[in-house]
């Protein structure tokens, strides 16, 4: 078993620090160890091309327009049996480095494009992607801050399995973690994060299980979350109404109270966005989006054509130029 352990704090810094923490205790488990100072690594932003989704709706396969190290580090993901990302906390949020990988990781590498453009290109008599790109993983986050700002990492840090449709075992934040070294209390609960990761990865292994069909399988070892269905504890509230929007996998539905406590249940008379089937991490909810967005590019595609789409472009396009960067191409 591999077990690969991500880091995007400062280099030996706390972030790294708490990565080691967990990788050690995987080893002593048996688990094989890999340790990532992601910024080390040549990661690019995602320049929004959108070559990743119309090659995977194409059937043409998995492509992408930057050239670094993202690849590199997908096939590390790929090739291990659980991965865990230990991320500082920014702004409350995950860190820009991380909303990278996330954006890299976002259409292109979503399991139910894959597997679309994986039947095209069977259909079209060639090789269909390595099945290895379908095995389900094992995957945790923590998140380190220096305050007790946080509440929105466990959503961005999350949002990054959803597009593969990887198991989340564990997901949380520690606070006031400067001296995070001296905390044992943290560290020892860094040992289980990593005991959780290695069992729920073993049980990957054992069942041999993919990512088509493990949609009920359930590795979560955290506390129950509001979201019934991914565990989220965030959601978008439509003011003035109970309509809710959990912000991670995106289940629409009511926050009542029950019991003197809120409530989330989601609510299909909202429409299709209340069904579970819609959840972003299935591979139901991948397809209805997948088939939207091969409808909306489709529309785009034919109004490069069309002449009022050109005049607008044309008139608005005129109106200013960009300020040129003060420091690139210099
Ligand atoms: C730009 C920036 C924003 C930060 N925002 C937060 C925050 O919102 N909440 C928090 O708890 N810590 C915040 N911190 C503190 C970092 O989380 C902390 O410095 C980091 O976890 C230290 O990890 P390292 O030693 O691995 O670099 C911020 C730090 C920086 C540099």
């Amino acid at each position: 078993m591999k077990i690969l352990g991500i880091s995007l704090g400062t280099k030996n810094g706390n972030n790294d620090t708490m990565c080691r923490v967990a990788l050690e205790e995987a080893k002593k488990l048996g688990a094989e160890i890999e340790f990532i100072h992601l910024f080390d690594w040549d990661i690019k932003y995602c320049t929004g091309c959108v070559a990743c989704s119309r090659a995977l709706v194409m059937g043409k396969g998995m492509v992408c327009t930057q050239k670094d190290d993202y690849k590199a580090l997908y096939e590390k993901m790929i090739d291990a049996d659980g991965v865990l990302f230990v991320d500082p906390i920014y702004e409350s949020g995950g860190s820009g480095l991380f909303h990278v990988i996330t954006d890299r990781m976002g259409p292109g590498h979503d399991t139910g494009m894959m597997l679309m453009t994986s039947e095209k290109m069977k259909a079209a008599g060639k090789e269909g992607l390595d099945p290895k790109y379908f095995r389900q993983k094992a995957v945790s986050f923590v998140a380190i801050g220096g305050s007790d700002w946080a509440v929105r990492c466990e959503t961005d840090h999350a949002m990054l399995a959803m597009s593969p449709g990887w198991k989340v075992v564990n997901n949380e934040f520690f606070s006031w973690c400067k001296d995070v070294i001296m905390q044992d209390d943290k560290i020892e609960r860094m040992k289980e994060i990593a005991r959780n990761l290695v069992e729920a990865a073993q049980y990957i292994i054992d069942n041999n299980i993919m990512i088509p069909g493990s949609e009920e399988v359930d590795l979560w070892k955290g506390d129950e979350g509001a979201c019934p269905h991914c565990h989220g504890n965030a959601f978008y509230i439509f003011p003035g109404t109970t309509h809710v929007v959990c912000e991670l996998c995106g289940l629409e539905g009511r926050l009542n109270i029950v019991d003197g406590a809120f409530k989330f249940t989601n609510d299909p008379s909202l429409g299709v966005n209340g069904t579970i089937e819609h959840a972003h991490d299935l591979l139901s909810g991948k397809k209805m989006h997948g088939d939207d967005i091969f409808e909306n590019e489709g529309r785009l595609m034919n109004l490069f054509k069309d002449p009022e789409f050109k005049a607008r472009k044309e008139h608005y396009t005129a109106v200013c130029d960009p300020t040129p960067s003060p420091s690139k191409d210099k």
